[in-house]
Parts: C-alpha cells; structure tokens; sequence
C-alpha cells in the first residue's frame, strides 16, 4: 500500500469503523473528498443536470450591484470553505472588500486557492485560515475593526441535518460577531425527478464519486470492499426533505476494514451523503434558529436555488 499524506487518518478509521457497525449503515459525507473525490465534485458541477452550480453563480452575478450597496466597501469576508474561483471572484470584486478570509480544514487547497485568487484580485490582502469551519474559530487579528461578511455558498448547509446545521450557524454567528451579516446560499424543493436527476444523471459521474468512498476505504484503511458489488443510488426522503446518496449492495458482501469484518445483506446499504432541500418559509426559519435574521433573499426565474443575506442582530428583549 502506497504511503500517502491521507493514510491512516485517525478520524476517518473511526468514522469508517463506527459508521460500518452501525445500523442502518452511514459514513460521514466530508469523507468523499479525498483528491479524487474533490475532481469528480468538479466534474458533477460542470453537468447540465447538476443544476445548483449554474444557477447560483448566474443568481449570485444578477444580484452584485444591490448587495453590493447592502453591504458597501470595506468588509472583512470570511468564506466557510476554500472558495470557488469563479463564484468567490464574483462576489470580491462587486464589493470591494478590505480583506479576505478562507476558511478551510484543507491547508494544501486553501493554499492552492489563495494563489489563483490573488492572481485574480491583484492588491486585495488574503489571510487564509487552516481550521474546521465546523467548530468555532479564531479569526486572524486584520478582521476586528472591520465590517464582517461571512459566505457560504453552494448549499453546503444542505449536508448538514437540521440539527447540526442549527448548530454550524450559531458556530458562524460567535465567530463573526453580532453585527454580522451571513451571505448563504440554499437549494430549493423541486419536483422529484429533477432532484433525483441532479444526483443520478446517465453520465456516471455522481456514481463514480459516490463509488470513490469504497475505493478509499480500501486504498487507505486496507479494506477489501468489492466494489463492483454496490451500486449508486440518489433517493429523495420527503419526511426529512432531502436527497440521500446511498451504495446499494447488489448481493450479500462481506469484507474487512482495518482488520474488521463486515456484512451487507442483499439490497442493503451505506449512506453516503445527505443534501437537505428547504422551501422559502423552512430555509429562512433554520437560519433563524441558527441565530441569524434574514434580511433579503433572491432567487432564480425558475426558483431552483436560493441566496439569503442574514444578520447577527442582537439579542432582544423578547416581549
Ligand atoms: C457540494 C455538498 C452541496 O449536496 O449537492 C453533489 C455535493 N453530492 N452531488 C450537494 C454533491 C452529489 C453537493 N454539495
């Protein structure tokens, strides 16, 4: 076995042993993206049936001018994840920040990310931050005695269960401060088919980065998964609103990770990921419960894909 930067990852052996001995079967979505996870990503964003990327970055370059006034000059943006060279840039040079802050648990990436950045928006100070946006962090020493932005784009919060979800935006709302604002982007309920299609096209793409997780786990944890025996599946649980990933065994499998034997029965599976759908109502009512008030929202023609500006206001006397 290759020694790699990403083997043995204390936390991925446990979330993969845990997750493999518990039932129903589920692995943590943040394990799809290894290197090769994070390609076939790209890939999926480029899909026409992969619709949330397209139409956030069109809804994000209609709405620059008014949300360029809302927020005005001079703020300190603090993105939750490495950034996206071409959404990032869109939102950068429409408002012209002080300074910019990535956040991202990937140093190499972040890294990465920063130097195209800065090629792009030449003069604009960059102070990434190495960390996990998922607990609370501290913000380098540029960003008091600035105006606060955070963004956080690409409906990632829908990988979030309500739950943790409330929790991550109240992570957001100690670390940028009251006086805040939150710019968010969040994916629309829409009929099935188009839902079930964004996560299962004849492409194969979706099925490949789904699939990436067992070669993973075999490559890094010395596991022997068939995995020509599982297969792909998006399905869209309504109680929960959401489109789960699965990897459906096609038969009864059994193998070892790390040492540990493991069995599927014929049908069963691994979840794999889940991406929450909110209506206008349900998507403004979480970022509430997460601490942050919504002050406008736009969306698209066809109301696929949502962009919240929020605020951390302070707490009220509540009558
Ligand atoms: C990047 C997490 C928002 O849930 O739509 C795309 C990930 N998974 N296709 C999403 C994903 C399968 C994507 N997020």
């Amino acid at each position: 076995m290759p020694a790699t930067s990403d083997d043995a990852d204390p936390q991925f052996r446990t979330d993969v042993l845990r997750g493999l001995a518990s039932h129903p079967k589920a692995i943590p979505a943040r394990w799809l993206y290894d290197q090769r996870g994070s390609e076939l990503f790209d890939a999926i964003t480029r899909l026409r049936s992969y619709y949330p990327t397209a139409t956030e970055t069109a809804l994000l370059r209609d709405i620059m001018p008014e949300l360029a006034e809302r927020v005005g000059p001079g703020r300190a943006v603090v993105e939750f994840g490495a950034g996206s060279l071409t959404k990032t840039p869109i939102l950068l040079e429409a408002i012209r920040p002080a300074l910019y802050v990535p956040v991202d648990i990937s140093g190499d990436y972040l890294r990465a990310s920063a130097v195209e950045l800065e090629a792009k928006l030449p003069g604009l100070p960059i102070h990434p931050v190495e960390a996990d946006f998922a607990t609370p962090i501290d913000l380098p020493a540029e960003v008091p005695g600035h105006a606060v932005l955070g963004f956080f784009p690409g409906s990632t919060i829908g990988n979030f269960v309500p739950h943790s979800a409330t929790d991550l935006l109240r992570h957001f709302r100690a670390t940028l401060g009251t006086g805040a604002l939150l710019l968010i982007g969040m994916d629309r309920v829409k009929p099935i088919d188009r839902l079930i299609a964004a996560y299962d096209e004849p492409e194969g793409v979706t099925a490949a980065f789904n699939l990436n997780l067992l070669h993973r786990i075999n490559r890094e944890l010395d596991g022997t998964i068939p995995v020509q025996k599982f297969r792909h599946q998006a399905r869209w649980n309504d109680i929960l609103s959401r489109v789960e990933m699965h990897l459906v065994a096609t038969g009864a499998v059994e193998f070892s990770v790390a040492g540990q034997t493991f069995r599927l029965a014929d049908g069963e599976s691994i979840h794999s990921e889940n991406s929450h759908k909110y209506g206008p109502r349900g998507g403004r009512m979480l970022l509430l419960a997460g601490g942050w008030t919504p002050v406008a929202e736009w969306t698209d023609p066809a109301r696929d894909f949502a962009v919240v500006l929020a605020e951390a206001q302070p707490e009220r006397f509540a009558p």
